[in-house]
C-alpha cells in the first residue's frame, strides 16, 4: 500500500521519514513541485518518489493531507480521490494562532465537504513533528494518535498503519465529535499522551 504524502514540510518529511522506515513505500509533493524535493528523495532511498499533487492523488493507495489548512480547497483531483482514505491531518487556525470558529462544525467536517467522494479521516494533527519523529520507536508505552470519521473501513486502514508505527490507535468517534476532540482548542490536541490518558481525556 502507496502513501501519498501531500505537503513535505515539518510533518509531511516527517511522517515520509518514518513510514519508510517502517517499510512502506511513500510518493510526496509539495507546492514547488518534485524537482525540488531530490534531497529528501536521495535521503529516503527507493522506497520514495517525488511526483506533483495530481500525481500523488492518483497514484496513491491512500492520501494524507499536510499542506495548510487553506490550501487544501481544490487541491486533489475529485476523480483521483473517488472512494480513496485521504487522511486529515491539518489544522486550522486563524489570525494570532488562534483555532478557527466553523460554526460549531470540526475542521475536518470542512475538509469533507471539499471531498465528498473520498473517504476521510482525521488523523496525525495532534502531534508535533518533533516528537512524531521519534515516539514511534522510544522505549516504555505507546503514545496515542487518533482516528475521527464516519467510514469504519477507512478508520481501521489509518490505525493499521499507526499501530506500524509504534503508536497506540484511539477512536474518537465520528468526524464532528472526535474532529472537535482532536483539533487546536480540544484537549488531544499537542498533547502527547499514552493510550490510557487518552482514554481518561475523552471520558471526561
Ligand atoms: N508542524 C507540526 O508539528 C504539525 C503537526 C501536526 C499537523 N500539522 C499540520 O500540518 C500542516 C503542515 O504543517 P507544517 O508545519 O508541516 O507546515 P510547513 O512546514 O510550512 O509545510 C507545508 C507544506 O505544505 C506544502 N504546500 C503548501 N501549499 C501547497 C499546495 N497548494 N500544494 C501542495 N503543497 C503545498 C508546502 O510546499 P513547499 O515545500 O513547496 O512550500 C510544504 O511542503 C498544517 O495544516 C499543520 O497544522 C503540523
Amino acid at each position: 500500500m502507496t502513501w501519498g504524502i501531500i505537503g513535505t514540510g515539518r510533518i509531511g518529511s516527517t511522517l515520509a521519514r518514518i513510514l519508510v522506515a517502517a517499510g512502506r513505500p511513500v510518493v510526496l509533493a509539495n507546492a514547488r513541485g518534485p524537482h525540488t524535493l531530490g534531497p529528501l528523495v536521495a535521503e529516503l532511498g527507493p522506497a520514495a518518489r517525488a511526483v506533483t499533487v495530481d500525481e500523488a492523488a492518483h497514484r496513491a493507495d491512500a492520501l494524507v493531507l499536510m499542506v495548510p489548512f487553506d490550501s487544501a480547497e481544490g487541491l486533489l483531483p475529485r476523480d483521483a480521490v473517488r472512494d480513496k482514505v485521504v487522511v486529515d491531518a491539518m489544522n486550522a487556525f486563524g489570525a494570532a494562532g488562534v483555532p478557527r470558529d466553523f460554526g460549531g462544525r470540526a475542521s475536518s467536517e470542512i475538509v469533507a465537504g471539499w471531498y465528498p467522494q473520498a473517504r476521510l479521516v482525521k488523523s496525525l494533527n495532534t502531534m508535533h513533528f518533533h516528537t512524531l519523529a521519534v515516539a514511534g520507536t522510544a522505549p516504555g508505552d505507546r503514545l496515542a494518535h487518533y482516528v475521527a470519521g464516519d467510514d469504519t473501513k477507512a478508520k481501521e486502514i489509518v490505525v493499521e498503519i499507526l499501530t506500524a508505527l509504534g503508536f497506540a490507535a484511539v477512536d474518537t468517534g465520528s468526524l464532528h465529535s472526535g474532529g472537535i476532540l482532536q483539533q487546536p482548542g480540544g484537549p488531544l490536541f499537542n498533547r502527547p499522551l499514552t493510550e490510557a490518558q487518552a482514554l481518561a481525556w475523552i471520558s471526561r
